[in-house]
């Protein structure tokens, strides 16, 4: 399979270090940032998922109407919709966008998020609910039968689904750092998630999810895929990386103290497992391997992928690429400065590491 890149959506100008207080959706902005992908050969782009934010289908489907390439990628909570709802709804976007959805499942990090939308079940109730979950959206995408359930979550008589997937099935990515998160996405998914961790732990993660699918029973060929995400910092060289990434901390320490960050001032750890993985690293210093950066994780408290890559496009590239060694093929990159990042990256990253993979390829040096 090819190394393939990721983004995040974004639906207005609003950024980490240049906030806008309560913005809206601004449609040029996000059809402009979409195109900006498309054009500079991003393969995927995740909408996110928050109890508090935008829907991600009606996005997604503004994405794929004014793009041509790029997979939109729907986050989706169990609780938030009916599995058969879910199935049509997925397989609705996916037949408008020929073919290029996948669905990245969020089994629920936090109690507290969770139960501002109604839902009470305890962790591992959780991932057993996206077990059953997937189950279903698979069997609904591909039973040529009507077909009853009768799960713990679930229960549903003779469901009939004529919202086929233009390629018989979606793609399913799971994402998450806990032992539940390692038994459902290894045994279930095509795609596995992970923050960005060192190159060690990263492998460790990698280990688990595959000996999860093998315990499933997936044969080597049919292991997920793996996603690794980073927030590179990424300037003409090294020393002029390093200064931009110091200008962002201090961005982001600051909106943070003014409670404009995403985690409040003095919040306790997240509760989930990927977080805590997150801010326990950053204790043992401040760069691991080549240019992993971790002042940016303690900042904002983890909340979602935090960790940078700092430097130059061939410092960010032979990181990226040290990734790909281990394993991970699905490289998630965004900035802090979203669309100039993203320009930034299509311009100076993604073709250097699409040049090194083919240099590798044909044997010619490097
Ligand atoms: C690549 C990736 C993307 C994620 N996207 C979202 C998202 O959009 N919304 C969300 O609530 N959680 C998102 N998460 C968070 C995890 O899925 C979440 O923390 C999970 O429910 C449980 O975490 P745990 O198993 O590590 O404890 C994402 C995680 C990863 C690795």
């Amino acid at each position: 399979m090819p190394t393939e890149f990721i983004s995040l959506t974004f639906p207005n100008a609003s950024t980490e270090i240049n906030p806008i207080p309560n913005p809206s959706i601004d449609p040029d902005y996000l059809v402009r940032y979409a195109r900006t992908l498309d054009d500079y050969g991003f393969n995927y782009t995740l909408v996110p998922y928050d109890s508090s934010y935008f829907d991600p289908f009606t996005i997604g489907a503004t994405i794929a109407s004014v793009t041509k390439n790029i997979k939109v990628i729907i986050a989706l909570r169990p609780n938030t919709l009916y599995p058969t709802v879910a199935a049509k709804a997925l397989a609705t976007l996916d037949q408008l966008s020929s073919g290029r959805v996948v669905v990245h499942f969020i089994a629920g990090g936090s109690d507290a998020e969770q139960a501002k939308e109604g839902d009470f079940l305890t962790k591992e109730q959780r991932y057993a609910r996206l077990e059953e979950y997937i189950r279903i959206l698979r069997r609904a995408w591909e039973s040529a039968e009507p077909f009853d359930w009768e799960g713990t979550y679930y229960q549903f008589k003779q469901f009939s689904n004529k919202v086929r997937p233009t390629n018989g099935t979606i793609t399913v990515s799971v994402g998450g750092s806990s032992d539940e998160a390692y038994r459902i996405g290894g045994s279930l998914a095509d795609i596995f998630g992970l923050w960005g961790e060192p190159l060690k732990e990263t492998k460790e993660q990698i280990d688990r999810i595959y000996a999860e699918a093998a315990r499933a029973g997936r044969p080597g060929t049919d292991r997920p895929r793996i996603w690794v995400t980073f927030r590179p910092i990424l300037a003409e060289t090294d020393e002029l990386a390093w200064a931009k990434a110091h200008r962002t901390l201090d961005a982001l320490t600051e909106n943070r103290a003014k409670g404009q960050g995403k985690a409040p001032a003095g919040a306790p750890p997240p509760q989930n497992v990927g977080s805590q993985r997150l801010l326990d690293i950053a204790k043992r210093g401040e760069v691991q391997d080549r240019a992993l950066w971790y002042p940016t994780v303690t900042a904002t408290n983890a909340r979602g992928a935090s960790t940078a890559l700092v430097g130059s496009p061939q410092t960010i590239s032979d990181s990226i690429l040290d990734y790909v060694d281990l394993g991970a093929d699905l490289i998630s990159i965004r900035g802090y400065d979203n669309l100039n990042d993203a320009i930034d990256y299509g311009r100076y990253v993604l073709p250097k590491v699409r040049q090194a993979l083919k240099e590798r390829e044909t044997g010619s040096a490097a």
